[in-house]
């Protein structure tokens, strides 16, 4: 596989104006979209428990039966088969840089690179990590993904620049699809480091187009390439992953790390992403059960929204603006949503009995937060067999509210974006279920 930059000028244009066109499209349908309650449609939701004879009607029903079918619907319809571990072999961890006293003296911040071995072409993946220095530990961690890679999350100038490509991005000083100077720390907001290591977690993060650059191209300098046998071809196959089930595998693969690192808590481990990378950490949660705590932030369509609900971003623009984050065989159900056999209720149904937050902005009307919050709301089924509460209301809560037990969910003041509101909120849900102080 060739890196990007010696592929020919005139396929780099064309990948590059793809990608434009796809953000113009969304501008564009962003302003036509419906936000009109009255006209989001009242289609019924599949059950989550299954209908007639086959019923889930105990926990051990559900873990035997209806939660492994669910998942396999969710793998052909939507996201894709993750491969095996047989087919990716072991994975390489190398520490690249260890700094005691990082965030003046708070943490020790680790970069690691970890590799495929058997599969070179894939140049691996940059996990930064954060651990407090202060308090007894071990310390539960979040595991995140991020836009922009560790130098834009940090503001620490000896975090290296990532030399991969990125989405054209001018406010963020992305200068020809590469990060320069000028990116550092512009994602840094999102990830409260200080009040995060105060708060007695660890936190955990990697660029996610270290696993594969975000563009329909992108699986050809990426995972998905390198551990495709057949050739690449075989990844537009229904059935086969997309780049969503590509970045979750690197979720994972970071809490392989961290479940072996002493000063951590390998039994407090939470996935949490924002946007595109919040459907990435659902469908992360889903499939890797050492995810202890699963949080969706803005996730949308394609994530926590339900996909029935006509109501922002629907599934017609998502598959048309984004093929790559989805197996292709969920294109099928663009204006045909209700033939789809699963809704987003279900997503978040597969994580129980383990706790599930949901957070929502009232100025993201694209991502449907009512829908956001009734996916929670209807996923109960699956948390009533362990005895387990939810939402605790059926009503949308008021701005910054947060409700529920096992299953959370918050609607902030504000706009689609990741804020120290919205961490607090985390950190108390993970603090309630690990029972940390
Ligand atoms: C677009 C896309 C959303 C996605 C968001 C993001 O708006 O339509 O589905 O969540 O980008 O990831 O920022």
């Amino acid at each position: 596989m060739k890196p990007h930059r010696t592929r020919p000028l005139i396929l780099r244009v064309m990948t590059c104006s793809l990608f434009l066109a796809a953000d113009t499209f969304v501008e564009a349908q962003q302003k036509t979209a419906n936000y009109d309650e009255s006209k989001v449609g009242n289609h019924p939701l599949p059950p989550v428990l299954g209908e007639g004879n086959s019923i889930a009607n105990s926990s051990a029903a559900w873990e035997q039966n209806r939660r492994p079918e669910l998942f396999k619907l969710f793998e052909e319809h939507v996201y894709g088969q993750t491969p095996q571990p047989n087919q990716w072999g072991p994975v390489e961890f190398k520490i690249l840089a260890e700094k005691k006293d990082a965030l003046g003296g708070k943490a020790t911040r680790q970069l690691i690179l970890a590799t495929l071995p058997q599969h070179p072409s894939w140049k691996g993946m940059e996990i930064m990590l954060h651990i407090p220095n202060e308090g007894k530990g071990p310390f539960p961690c979040f595991i995140m993904p991020s836009f922009g890679g560790n130098h834009a999350v940090s503001t620490e100038p000896d975090v290296p620049l990532s030399t991969r490509w990125m989405r054209p991005n001018k406010e963020k000083n992305i200068v020809a699809n590469r990060a320069t100077e000028a990116t550092r720390g512009t994602e840094s907001s999102r990830w409260p480091l200080a009040m995060i290591m105060d708060g007695g977690f660890a936190v955990a993060t990697y660029y996610y187009g270290d696993v594969e650059p975000d563009h329909p191209d992108g699986w050809r300098e990426g995972l998905r390439a390198a551990l495709s046998k057949d050739g690449a071809d075989t990844n537009w196959q229904p059935g086969q992953w997309g780049a969503i089930g590509a970045w979750a595998w690197g979720l994972s693969r970071i809490a392989d790390y961290v479940e072996k690192q002493p000063r951590l808590r390998g039994d407090q481990l939470i996935v949490l992403g924002h946007s595109r990378l919040g459907k990435t950490a659902l469908w992360a949660g889903a499939q890797d059960k050492r995810f202890g705590v699963v949080i969706s932030n803005n996730s949308g369509e394609g994530g926590a929204a339900l996909m029935r609900r006509n109501f922002g971003e629907t599934t017609a623009v998502i598959t048309k603006a984004f093929p790559h984050w989805f197996t292709s065989t969920y294109s099928n159900y663009a204006n045909n949503e209700t033939s789809c056999p699963v809704d987003s209720h279900e997503l978040i149904a597969l994580m129980a009995p383990r706790p599930v937050y949901i957070a929502s902005a009232v100025e993201d009307t694209w991502a449907d937060p009512k829908g956001e919050f009734l996916a929670g709301l209807h996923a109960q089924p699956a948390y009533d067999l362990y005895g387990k509460k939810g939402l605790g209301t059926e009503t949308h809560p008021g701005l910054n509210q947060p409700v529920g037990e096992h299953i959370g969910y918050h609607i902030r003041s504000g706009k689609h974006d990741v804020t120290d509101y919205d961490w607090q909120q985390f950190m108390a849900f993970a603090r309630r279920h690990f029972k940390t102080n």
